[in-house]
């Protein structure tokens, strides 16, 4: 086939791709957009089939679609709303050791069939070679790390442990020299292309940075980490699109790659940290406070008639809303409010509530409640010393007054400043601590009223107390 309709294809597919990226940054459009960029995805693997003959080895590519369909559709059916993050971690780690294999496969057959390149070729090849495998290792290592954090532990002969958040004052300057080290072994690489061990050497340095930069960070920033990982898989993606001179899976990669950083910078901007700070400070805290204070609960009744006569309510959701899939209740329970007692009723939305970016908007989108009740941090904050009551389902770290103080893992972190309600509901299963470890002063201040049971049991009775007052 001519080359110019494998170079339309790449065209037609890098289209999708920015058009269903495009779509991506508004929840009515996003379900499109990642049709798009499905279709990019197919168009791109089918005219990559087609322009380098792989169709000599079918039953190879056939066993590899398959298995990877069967694992895709396992995983995408399989995972729960919650689970999601560690999903999108330990994509991140696949796909950033995927773009790091391909480039050792090249480095490897060049060696073995004597075909190094020479001049400039050698050292562009070579770079990018080596760039790809300290980016690619060091994802892969970095997200294992971040999975095992999100997913709250590891198993250690059948038991799951918490994962360790460790970071001595010592390890930043190991961090900075390997990175030092790994750039000169990448620059041994190059004048020395036929010595495998350098590649070997330079593999085994990145998988140690990749843990050694992500086990300190602990606390309320894996947000920015996360993001951070995605954006360096497609870094490493498009440094293996220049090694084997695949033009869509630079554009890809390199989509990839700018989408993850400012995704960094608006996780980092939400958080109120420098990413160098996140990196090297360690916010993390290490263990989980032991709460010993206590708080009578309140029952869905006295909750109800509270609520009787509120002029302004405002919903304040988070990771425990997730946990118990209580989205269509709290969506009930704010049309059950506008019914009954004309209130007015707003959802302010932290930019890190629950375990992913848009993880509140996702799920209340889920529960058909309109775009314009989803109101930002910013804005919301402003309006919340005016409403009645704020409504907090399952959000402990997003609204926990402490970030106001300069200690602590959540030192410095907007909140929402559901404290300056008039009156605070809590909805949650206990006193305990949220993702951050931080005991929250919210839970005991006189005006909180806490519903102490899950989220989904709580609302159902809450509603079902509404209706009947
Ligand atoms: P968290 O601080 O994580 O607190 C969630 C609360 O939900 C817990 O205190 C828990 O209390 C409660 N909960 C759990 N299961 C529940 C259930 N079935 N019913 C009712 N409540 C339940 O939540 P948040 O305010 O949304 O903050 C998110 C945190 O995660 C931040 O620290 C953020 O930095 C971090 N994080 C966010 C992301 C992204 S991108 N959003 C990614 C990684 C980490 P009980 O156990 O007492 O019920």
């Amino acid at each position: 086939m001519d080359n110019q309709w494998f170079q339309l294809g790449y065209l037609v597919s890098a289209g999708f791709f920015i058009f269903g990226l495009k779509m991506l940054g508004h929840p009515r459009t996003a379900p499109r957009g990642n049709q798009f960029g499905a279709i990019g995805m197919l168009i791109a693997v089918i005219t990559v089939l087609l322009e380098t003959d792989l169709v000599a080895s079918p039953l190879l590519i056939i066993a590899g679609i398959l298995t990877g369909t069967i694992i895709g559709t396992w995983l995408a059916v399989k995972v729960e709303m919650t689970g999601m993050p560690e999903l999108v971690a330990l994509f991140n780690g696949f796909g950033g050791a995927a773009s790091a294999l391909v480039a050792l496969a090249e480095v490897y057959s060049a060696v073995q069939s004597e075909a190094i390149p020479r001049g400039l070729e050698l050292h562009v090849a070579w770079s990018a070679i080596g760039l790809s495998a300290l980016v690619g290792w060091m994802t892969l290592t970095g997200s294992l790390v971040a999975f095992a954090k999100l997913k709250g532990g590891f198993n250690i002969l059948g038991k799951w442990r918490r994962f360790p958040t460790w970071g001595p004052p010592w390890l930043n300057p190991v961090k900075a020299i390997s990175v030092i080290a790994a750039i000169a072994l990448i620059y041994i690489s190059v004048i020395t292309p036929d010595d495998l061990n350098i590649i070997w050497g330079l593999i085994a340095l990145s998988c140690i940075l990749g843990v050694i930069l992500v086990m300190p960070i602990g606390g309320a920033d894996m947000p920015v980490v996360v993001s951070l990982l995605n954006s360096l898989s497609g870094i490493a993606a498009a440094f293996t699109g220049f090694i084997i001179s695949n033009p869509v899976l630079i554009i890809a990669g390199s989509l990839v790659g700018a989408s993850g950083l400012i995704l960094t910078f608006i996780m980092c901007k939400a958080m109120n940290r420098r990413l160098v700070d996140v990196l090297f400070k360690s916010f993390g805290g290490t263990e989980k406070e032991s709460v010993t204070r206590t708080k009578v609960g309140s029952d869905p009744d006295e909750v109800a008639m509270i609520l009787d006569g509120a002029e302004k309510v405002i919903i304040v959701p988070g990771y425990g809303m997730a946990v118990s899939q209580c989205q269509h209740q709290v969506k009930e329970f704010a049309d059950l409010l506008v019914e009954k007692f004309g209130t007015e009723v707003k959802y302010a939305i932290h930019p890190v509530a629950g375990r992913m970016p848009g993880h509140m908007n996702v799920l209340l989108a889920e529960a058909s409640v309109p775009y314009d009740q989803l109101i930002e941090m910013d804005e919301i904050n402003p309006e919340l010393p005016e409403a009645d009551a704020a409504i907090i389902i399952g959000a402990n770290d997003t609204c926990n007054p402490v970030a106001r103080s300069s200690e602590g893992p959540l030192a410095g972190m907007p909140i929402i400043d559901a404290d300056l309600a008039r009156t605070v509901v809590i909805v949650k299963r206990s006193l305990s601590v949220g993702y951050a470890g931080v005991d929250n002063d919210l839970f005991y201040m006189d005006k909180t009223m806490m519903l102490f049971g899950d989220g989904k049991k709580m609302m159902t009775a809450l509603n079902t107390a509404i209706k009947e007052s």
